[in-house]
């Protein structure tokens, strides 16, 4: 399960790749940066998909492994490597490809988005959609090697950083490194910002997949810190994944406090943080709080973190660097949402009189 985690400036030079390569990349990136159509072209091997849910599909991937098989008849099985340069899509898609093809071929991943470079590229989870759901069809398989390219990464849009923000406030209590005291010193989140967080971010999803590599123990569930309420007010509202995020572990955090799990003294210092100012009594944490419960209750029923037995298993904070997970119901997760909808609003009906 080693794999190596490198970071350049700028793409590697072909001869750092073996013979045998076939390039899978966003056609996208063509457009969007020069270097890596100059790039791309070094590799005689190569296959341009568009990004997105559609392309990371079962029911594309037949037309998809077709052209992989046609592409790489020339190399000897043993030795192939797929190379997926793109966001976390691709880089889904790339990593169930190379698991299965020929029973399992070498992987390399360059991701592209930050959230692949934060995220989705490490810990050797793939996934396909299916039918319409998510992931329903994947793999635990680990590329040999992640580069994180520092030139595509800052193609994207300032946008983007600001949106890979609650991923990061999300690591920075997941984990026990100095990522929360670093985080509280910015007060503008930019490129350069998320770019010399990842380090500490990628290490820090690293130390949990370690610990259950194939999610036998149900460790790994830390990392959805959150993610029950994003998925929901994803569902609900059109929201970055990352905004969802960020609300969603601001969620969390009043939630343990109601249930005690966190000390109101570890409380109060990690809502300080600069981060969160404002964001607990913000007219959008309000406005995703007035989701329809029955629009709630329905991503809840969908969540794949659901047990047979109707149980959520949802991380709360403990303190900084500590997630534990509880067995929750449905029932409660849905008057934990009314809880907080009602707290929202004395507060700000109190603020405004
Ligand atoms: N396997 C995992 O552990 C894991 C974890 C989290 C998320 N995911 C998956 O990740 C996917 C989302 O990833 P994503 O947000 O990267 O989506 P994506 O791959 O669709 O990329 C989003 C957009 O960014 C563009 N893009 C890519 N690189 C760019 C660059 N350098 N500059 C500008 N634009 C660029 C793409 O063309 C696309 O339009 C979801 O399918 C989700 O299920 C997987």
């Amino acid at each position: 399960m080693k794999t190596h985690v490198v970071y350049r400036p700028k793409l590697a030079s072909r001869r750092e790749f073996p013979e045998s390569t076939l390039l899978v990349y966003d056609q996208d990136l063509l457009k969007i940066s020069k270097s890596f159509k100059r790039w791309a072209g070094t590799f005689s091997a190569q296959l341009p998909l568009s990004a997105g849910e559609k392309t990371k599909s079962l029911e594309r991937f037949p037309e998809i492994i077709k052209k992989v098989l046609k592409k790489t008849e020339i190399f000897s099985s043993r030795e192939m490597t797929i190379l997926v340069v793109g966001g976390g899509t691709l880089t889904d898609l790339g990593g169930f490809l190379a698991s299965v093809l020929k029973r399992g071929v070498r992987l390399i991943l360059v991701p592209t988005t930050w959230l692949a470079a934060m995220d989705s590229a490490h810990g050797g989870k793939n996934g396909l959609n299916f039918s319409g759901y998510k992931n329903q069809i994947g793999t635990f398989y680990f590329p040999e090697r992640i580069e994180i390219i520092k030139e595509i990464l800052f193609c994207q849009p300032p946008t983007r950083a600001r949106e890979a923000y609650g991923e990061l406030v999300k690591m920075s209590l997941i984990s026990k490194s100095k990522l929360f005291s670093d985080l509280q010193k910015h007060h503008k989140i930019d490129n350069k910002k998320i770019f010399s967080s990842l380090p500490l971010a990628i290490e820090a999803k690293y130390k949990v997949v370690q610990q259950d590599p194939f999610e036998s123990k149900k460790l790994r569930h830390v990392l959805n810190l959150g993610h029950t309420f994003a998925h929901a007010m994803e569902k609900c509202f059109k929201i970055s994944h990352g905004d969802a995020v960020f609300y969603g572990v601001a969620f969390s955090l009043v939630w343990s406090r109601w249930k005690k799990v966190i000390s109101e003294r570890e409380f109060d210092v990690i809502i300080e943080a600069t981060f969160w100012r404002q964001s607990f009594r913000s007219e959008s944490y309000a406005r995703l709080l007035s989701a329809p419960v029955s629009e709630v209750k329905k991503s809840l029923f969908q969540d794949k973190k659901r047990s047979s037995r109707g149980y959520l298993l949802e991380p709360f904070v403990q303190a900084r660097g500590q997630v534990v997970l509880k067995n929750i119901t449905t029932d409660e997760f849905l008057a934990e949402f009314q809880r907080q909808k009602k707290l929202l609003q004395k507060v700000t009906y109190a603020s405004k009189n």
